[in-house]
């Protein structure tokens, strides 16, 4: 057996796991899912989400993938037993990070799309009509969607094929700096604006009146999104750490980053927005309509625009990473295949199932003939079926399993090693056993249509 690979230092780690957390969930969701819901009430509860909800999955995740050095079926098996039920947790997680990463690529290869219009200054002092016909016309074409698709599949391959510290773990601590300072640079040019007032009384005022019972499931839903749970992604990260390394610790510190980060972009693009007298509540059009159309309106707006695209696909491509690198070291652990090969095989596989994605706004196949069975495009089926169904799924499995079948000994030693933070053992075993099934179930239900009164 080879040896295992492992992270070199600490905050490659944490980078990486933040860089996987960080992504199109933070800068293009969080936004318009704020933006739809109310503002400011919608952040708190997002945020009593990812306190109660997504950070005890993400330390049993880590602890999980830690304990068993193995990606998440392997994980299942060694730590469950080989012919336990507990197995199918981690084949969930593998075939979501498969689905997920497919339709993921296309959205980001619309913001390499984006990014390089934006360098050529062809989106630049646009109206809203001509910069929503860019965007109707790019999700119409079938070359421009493939083409793109390939090129940011074909960016992470690259990455993920170099290793865990080579690759993944040397990426991102570049990428992940520089998304900080561009955010940062986004950040301070929002807080010179007129809109900036307006928008943090929307992001951060109390308007309970725009607020109803769908905001509180999809800030359950977004928490586990960002966070990048459910699908064995921060498993496999954590299955990269060494014994010593403190488990609850890099939990908080990566919930934390990702938190701030979702927060902060909409401190940037709620500014843009208000300065131009335009409509928060945009829906998922929100950053490549309503965005390009207030940005190029600031002074230095190509500029500022690029910046801001190249942003979102830094974010994207880091989270990609740990999606591949899910479905790339099952290959590795469990066939024993080399990097390369595993790399090339899962990578090759995404890119094909991503295809139909990409042509769901071109290909009547996948396109209007789904959408009149089943009242949705490939693309869409395929967001609808990862989101409301296999992450909270795969969320709850490894809740569970943690907190009532993982060995005692294994869950303490695990939790306690090499950190400083032991006193919180109880009240995170609380929230795993009861408060966190509780909030997966309700979402589940309610994505089901069950708990609906209309
Ligand atoms: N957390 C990522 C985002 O917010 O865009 C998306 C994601 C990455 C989800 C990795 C799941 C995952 F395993």
């Amino acid at each position: 057996m080879a040896q295992r690979a492992h992270w070199k230092s600490k905050a490659g780690f944490i980078l990486a796991a933040a860089g996987s957390a960080v992504g199109l969930g933070n800068i293009w969701k969080f936004p318009y899912e704020t933006g739809e819901n109310g503002g400011g009430i919608f952040v708190i509860v997002y945020l009593l989400c990812v306190l109660l909800v997504g950070l005890p999955v993400m330390t049993a995740e880590i602890l999980l993938g830690r304990a068993a050095q193995c990606s998440p079926v392997g994980a299942m098996r060694k730590l469950a037993g080989r012919r336990s039920g507990w197995v199918i947790f981690g084949w969930l997680g593998v075939a979501s990070s498969f689905l997920i990463l497919s339709y993921y690529s296309v959205v980001a290869g619309w913001s390499l799309h984006y990014t390089w219009l934006a360098a050529k200054g062809g989106i630049n002092g646009l109206g809203t009509e001509a910069t929503k016909a860019i965007y109707m016309e790019l999700f119409g074409n079938p070359w421009l969607n493939v083409g793109w698709h390939f090129v940011f599949m074909a960016m992470t391959m690259a990455v993920v094929a170099a290793g865990v510290s080579r690759g993944v773990e040397r990426w991102s601590i570049i990428l992940m700096p520089a998304l900080f300072i561009m955010l940062g640079g986004l950040l301070i040019r929002a807080m010179t604006l007129d809109g900036f007032g307006p928008a943090m009384d929307f992001v951060f005022g109390f308007h309970a009146e725009d607020f109803g019972r769908r905001g509180v499931l999809e800030a359950l839903g977004q928490a586990f999104f960002s966070l990048s749970l459910g699908m064995g992604a921060i498993l496999t990260y954590g299955s990269y750490l060494k014994k010593e390394d403190d488990i609850m610790s890099a939990a908080v510190t990566i919930s934390a980053l990702d938190t701030v980060i979702a927060i902060a972009a909409a401190m940037v693009l709620f500014p843009i927005i208000f300065s131009h007298g335009m409509e928060p509540a945009a829906g998922p059009g929100l950053v490549f309509i309503t965005i390009p159309v207030a940005i190029s309106q600031l002074p230095a707006g190509s500029f500022l625009m690029m910046i801001f695209f190249a942003l979102l696909v830094v974010a994207a491509l880091t989270s990609a990473i740990s999606m591949l690198e899910v479905a790339t070291s099952y290959f590795v652990d469990e066939r024993s295949w080399p990097r390369t090969k595993a790399t090339l095989v899962a990578g090759g596989a995404i890119t094909l199932v991503g295809i139909p994605s990409a042509l769901s706004g071109s290909v009547w196949f996948f396109g209007s003939s789904m959408v009149s069975v089943i009242g949705m495009n490939w693309f869409d089926a395929l967001g609808y079926l990862t989101n409301n169904f296999m992450l909270p799924l795969g969320g709850l499995g490894i809740a569970l399993f943690t907190a009532w079948r993982l060995n005692d000994a294994i869950r303490h030693d695990h939790f306690l090693s090499g950190t400083k933070l032991g006193v919180f053992y109880r009240a995170w075993l609380f929230l795993l056993k009861f408060v966190v099934p509780v909030a997966i179930v309700f979402v589940f239900l309610d994505s089901i249509g069950m708990l609906r009164a209309n």
